[in-house]
């Protein structure tokens, strides 16, 4: 009984993995299998054209932005298109109160207006290869890295774990760390909708900035020169002012951070219903502190704005990753899938037992690593103290009731939810002394924020802190633990692999995003986003101009827009609207597989030319991290002709558009 229900659940399993057409994350260089189904979907190139070694390809115009985010080359001069959110601390470090590019944006007028961006660096990847059979033979992964970076001037390397380690590959880039800020629009169009449309559709953020890749005249990488020059790439993408229509073949070529594809059911459990949803519980608590202060007082909005952009950012995508989640059944799923490849491998040596033993691994694990989270969204966010500089602004003032407030939160959620039993001691002793948990947290708080008190109570708080984020990664075996993990479970999940790889033989598995490059393809498409109410794929100016609103800050648009909109002035930008009248398209949506990273990658027509800027998803497709649903995943895209519009109609810098290579 017990086997029948586990193999009708498997088969129904299959069949819904089976109809996954656009799901994964390819690995450019073996792009060669996927090449008939992409031509299916209007693909016109081959897997030549999107990765060589020997030759220009598409590769050569992909960057990685910062290393946590992409970028693509659109000039044969270096010039590089990425999101506004990828470029925003650059802008930021290079704007003053005379100089607010944040706000008002920027513009260079000449090569010699570029503003070089500190610390900014991008890489462009020379080759990958697997390196399996070199690691297996006895090398290690330093020698090889070593080996390569020797090659030649700006060469950084590394050696990166597919499926779990079953395979491992070398990555070999070349690093320009010249990068200089040519343009980007107003926050008001850079962040238009701000969190308020933060992963959502319909959406009409233009979420692009514009840079330059430097390099020394001999075309090699340099360190910031008045000496260098443009950087003359290998190749750069054709924009397409065509445009895209439902049902488009789209491809995202870009470094996606990190995707957990194929964990036990254990781990989506653990997502499902118990980190997220205290996460999200945390978050949503602080969120209205924030909130309040800004509603309150001006000085307070923008202080908080940065702070509050970050933690609504996760918290949002949480929220749909579970209703994602609970709406595919993937706990159910994945569990009767890891049922019937148990059943499979029970007379399999090499497998036998081992997804017993990842269970048993997880149970060891869990309460561990909740520690970890918990105390990132908890005491971690507290500074202990604050900086001199801080107490000394005279916002700071201000500020203290939401501080303390903040403080106090922290204190009360961490000692509420953390295990029992596992309590820091100072903490267990400071609100035993105190009487409660906030007389204890307002006692901390007055210590951070008085320069002449003597914090020793702070300061074991704080050791205590560190040594105990110390404990509970020794006792996952990691040095740095970027998800539910432990060393043991990492070569587990290598058998695993390998024995799924066996066992399911018609599913085109493809290894976790781990921020390498990847190539994902699917169509230009609509979705059904509630019963009897369909998305469509494409937005216009005219949603912008319904949305704005002087009144409110993330619908206040530049007073230029609304004036091209009154003359209906757009130049070659115009289209058809939907009403027959002349409109501007802004943003689209496509069904490639993207996760955090894949901001700013490159959407690209069946021809290979550029027609958006990729920079989000729809929140509730986010659970694809750990499961994808063609039928409501979707990535979100400026359309390239919004990103012309505004870099020529509102920015008045039309003279980069002669540098491109339009079609
Ligand atoms: N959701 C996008 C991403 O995950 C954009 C984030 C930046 N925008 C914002 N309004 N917070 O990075
Ligand atoms: N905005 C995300 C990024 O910065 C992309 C959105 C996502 O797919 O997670 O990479």
């Amino acid at each position: 009984m017990k086997l029948k229900r586990t193999l009708l659940l498997v088969l129904c399993t299959l069949s819904a993995l089976a109809a996954v057409a656009d799901e994964g994350m390819w690995l450019p260089s073996l792009i060669q299998p996927r090449i008939k189904e992409m031509r299916q979907r209007g693909f016109r190139l081959t897997a030549e054209d999107i990765y060589a070694v020997n030759k220009a390809s598409m590769k050569d115009a992909v960057v990685s932005f910062g290393g946590f985010c992409t970028g693509e080359l659109v000039s044969d001069r270096g010039l590089l298109f990425t999101n506004h959110h990828c470029g925003y601390g650059a802008i930021q470090a290079l704007s003053s109160v005379e100089h607010d590019y944040l706000t008002y944006g920027y513009w260079a007028r000449s090569e010699a207006e570029e503003l070089p961006a500190e610390g900014l660096y991008v890489r462009i990847l020379v080759r990958m290869e697997e390196v399996t059979d070199r690691i297996a033979a006895g090398e290690t992964a330093g020698e090889i890295i070593a080996e390569a970076e020797a090659e030649g001037k700006g060469y950084r390397a590394s050696v990166e774990q597919m499926y779990y380690g079953n395979q491992q590959f070398l990555f070999v880039y070349r690093q320009y760390d010249d990068v200089r800020l040519v343009g980007t629009p107003p926050s008001s169009i850079g962040r238009f909708g701000g969190d308020t449309d933060n992963w959502i559709w319909p959406r009409h953020t233009g979420d692009f900035s514009v840079f330059r890749v430097y390099a020394a005249p001999d075309n090699e990488p340099a360190a910031y020169s008045p000496e260098n020059v443009p950087y003359r790439p290998r190749r750069h993408f054709t924009v397409s002012t065509r445009g895209v229509e439902e049902g488009d073949f789209a491809l995202t070529y870009g470094f996606p951070g990190s995707t957990q594809q194929y964990v036990l059911s254990d781990a989506v459990d653990y997502v499902q219903h118990r980190s997220d949803p205290a996460k999200i519980a945390i978050r949503t608590a602080r969120l209205a502190l924030m909130a309040e202060a800004q509603a309150e007082d001006p000085a307070l909005r923008i202080f908080y704005a940065a702070r509050y952009a970050n933690v609504a950012n996760a918290w949002k995508k949480w929220q749909g990753e579970v209703l994602g989640l609970e709406r595919l059944g993937t706990a159910e799923r994945k569990r009767a899938y890891e049922e019937a490849f148990d059943l499979w491998a029970a007379d399999r040596a090499g497998y036998r037992g081992t997804v017993g033993e990842m269970k048993r691994e997880y149970a060891r694990i869990i309460p561990h690593y909740f520690d970890l989270e918990l105390l990132s969204e908890t005491l971690r966010t507290l500074p202990m103290p604050y900086a001199a500089a801080e107490l000394r602004d005279p916002l700071f003032e201000a500020r203290r009731p939401t501080e303390r407030a903040l403080w106090r939160l922290a204190v009360g959620e961490y000692a509420r939810r953390c295990e029992p039993g596992s309590m820091l001691p100072a903490v267990r002793a400071g609100i035993d002394a105190a009487g409660s948990a906030d007389s204890y947290a307002d006692r901390l708080f007055d210590l951070a924020s008085d320069t002449t008190a003597r914090a020793d109570e702070l300061a074991a708080l704080k050791g205590e802190l560190a040594g105990r984020i110390r404990a509970l990664c020794d006792s996952l075996g990691l040095v740095r633990v970027r998800t539910l993990g432990s060393a043991r479970l990492d070569s587990l999940y290598k058998i695993y692999m390998r024995g799924l790889q066996e066992w399911d033989r018609e599913r085109a598995f493809f290894p976790d995003a781990n921020s390498t490059l990847r190539v994902s393809y699917g169509i230009v498409s609509g979705y059904e986003y509630a019963d009897g109410e369909y998305h469509l794929p494409l937005t216009t100016l005219d949603g912008i101009i319904a949305k704005d609103d002087p009144n409110v800050y993330d619908y206040d648009i530049p007073q230029r827009l609304r004036d091209l909109y009154a003359a209906k002035d757009y130049g070659r930008w115009a289209v058809d609207g939907p009403d027959g009248r002349p409109t501007v398209p802004v943003c689209f949506l496509a069904t490639c597989q993207t996760t955090g990273g894949n901001s700013g990658s490159p959407v690209l027509n069946g021809r290979g030319e550029l027609v958006g800027i990729n920079f989000d998803r729809t929140w509730r497709s986010t659970m694809s991290d750990l499961e994808f649903d063609p039928s409501i995943c979707r990535n979100i895209a400026v359309d390239i002709r919004y990103v012309l519009f505004v870099i020529d109609r509102v920015g008045g810098a039309g003279y980069l558009l002669d540098e491109m290579t339009l079609r």
